[in-house]
C-alpha cells in the first residue's frame, strides 16, 4: 500500500473519487501509486455518497476540507451542478469529473475525460491526425456527450452521432446549440451511413462491457488507415477492438484513457505532474482489464 495509517499527519493531502458503487474504481490504485512514487505526503480515497445525497456530500466540502474529487457515474452531472465555476469543457460536456474545493469556499468544475480520450489516441495510434477526417461516435449517453465536446474543442470538423436510440443523437446535436464556426455535428441512425468514410471511430456505448460484441460497426466502409477507440476497458481488448483490428484498423483502449484523465486530475490535486512510472501495468495487475 502506499500510504500506511501511521504515515498520515496533519499535513496530509487529501484527494478522492466519489461514485455508486465505487469500489471498482481505480482512481486509488493509480493516484496512491504515483504519491508513494514521487513521496507526496497525499492521500486518495473513495467516497460513496447515498445516490439522494451528492449535493449535500458535495456542499460539505466546501472551504477545502479535502483538496478535490474525482467523479464518476452516477454524479458527473450533478458534479457540474453543484460548482460556482466550470471549465469551458465541462460546461460542453454537460459533466464535470473533477471538482475542486477552493479555500476561499468555491468549487470549480472541470472535465478531464476528453483530454484522456485525445491523448489516449495520441499515444497508441501515433502519428493518427484526429483532424484528418470524420469521426463517428456511437453511442448518446454521457460518454458520448463528453468525446462530442472533445473533438468540438480539438477542432474535429465533421462529427457522426450514431445512436441505437436516434432521437437521443438528435437531442445531443441540439443540445449543441450550434457548434462552433467550420465544425458539422449530425445524428445518425445507420451505422453503414455513420462511418462512411470515417477515419476514426470512438465506441461511447457500454456495449462490450464485461464481454460480448460493441455497436455494430461496417470497418470496410471506413478509411484504410483508420482508428478505432473503445472507451469499454473490461475487457482490455474488447471483441469491437478485435474485429476492427481484423479489419485492417489501429486501435486505442480505454484503459490508456483512464489513465490520462487522471494526470491533470493529479496536477490540480497535488501540483505537480504525476512521476514517471508504468502504472498501466500496475492497473493490469490489480486486474483491471479482468
Ligand atoms: P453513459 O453516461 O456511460 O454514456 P448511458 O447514458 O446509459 O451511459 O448511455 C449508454 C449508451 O450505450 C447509449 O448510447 C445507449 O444507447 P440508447 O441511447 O439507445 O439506450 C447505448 N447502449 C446501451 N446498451 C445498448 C444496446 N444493447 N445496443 C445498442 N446501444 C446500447
Amino acid at each position: 500500500m502506499s500510504v500506511t495509517a501511521q504515515s498520515i499527519t496533519a499535513k496530509t493531502v487529501v484527494a478522492g473519487v466519489a461514485g455508486a458503487p465505487v469500489r471498482h474504481s481505480l482512481s486509488p490504485v493509480m493516484h496512491n501509486a504515483w504519491l508513494k512514487q514521487a513521496e507526496v505526503d497525499g492521500v486518495y480515497v473513495a467516497f460513496a455518497p447515498h445516490q439522494d445525497r451528492f449535493k449535500a456530500f458535495a456542499e460539505g466540502l466546501r472551504g477545502g476540507a479535502i483538496r478535490g474529487l474525482n467523479v464518476t457515474i452516477p454524479f458527473k452531472e450533478q458534479a457540474l451542478a453543484v460548482a460556482d465555476d466550470a471549465s469551458v469543457l465541462a460546461k460542453a460536456a454537460g459533466a464535470a469529473n473533477l471538482l475542486l474545493f477552493h479555500e476561499d469556499g468555491r468549487i470549480e468544475a472541470r472535465n478531464t475525460d476528453g483530454e484522456g480520450l485525445l491523448q489516449a489516441i495520441a499515444i497508441q495510434a501515433p502519428g493518427f491526425d484526429i483532424l484528418a477526417g470524420p469521426v463517428t461516435v456511437m453511442g448518446a449517453g454521457g460518454a458520448a456527450r463528453g468525446a462530442v465536446a472533445a473533438l468540438l474543442e480539438a477542432g474535429v470538423e465533421d462529427i457522426r452521432l450514431c445512436n441505437r436510440t436516434f432521437d437521443r443523437a438528435e437531442k445531443l446535436v441540439e443540445d449543441l446549440a450550434g457548434p462552433p464556426a467550420g465544425s458539422l455535428v449530425r445524428a445518425f441512425d445507420r451505422p453503414d451511413h455513420a462511418v462512411d468514410g470515417a477515419a476514426c471511430v470512438i465506441n461511447a456505448t457500454s456495449l462490450g462491457l464485461n464481454g460480448g460484441p460493441g455497436p455494430d460497426t461496417p470497418w470496410r466502409l471506413m478509411r484504410p488507415e483508420a482508428v478505432a477507440m473503445d472507451m469499454v476497458y473490461k475487457p482490455l481488448d474488447t471483441e469491437w477492438l478485435q474485429s476492427a483490428r481484423a479489419h485492417g484498423l489501429r486501435t486505442v483502449d480505454g484503459l490508456e484513457m483512464l489513465i490520462r484523465q487522471a494526470i491533470p486530475s493529479y496536477r490540480a490535486f497535488f501540483g505537480a505532474d504525476p512521476p514517471k512510472f508504468d502504472v498501466r501495468s500496475l492497473l493490469l495487475q490489480a486486474g483491471a482489464a479482468g
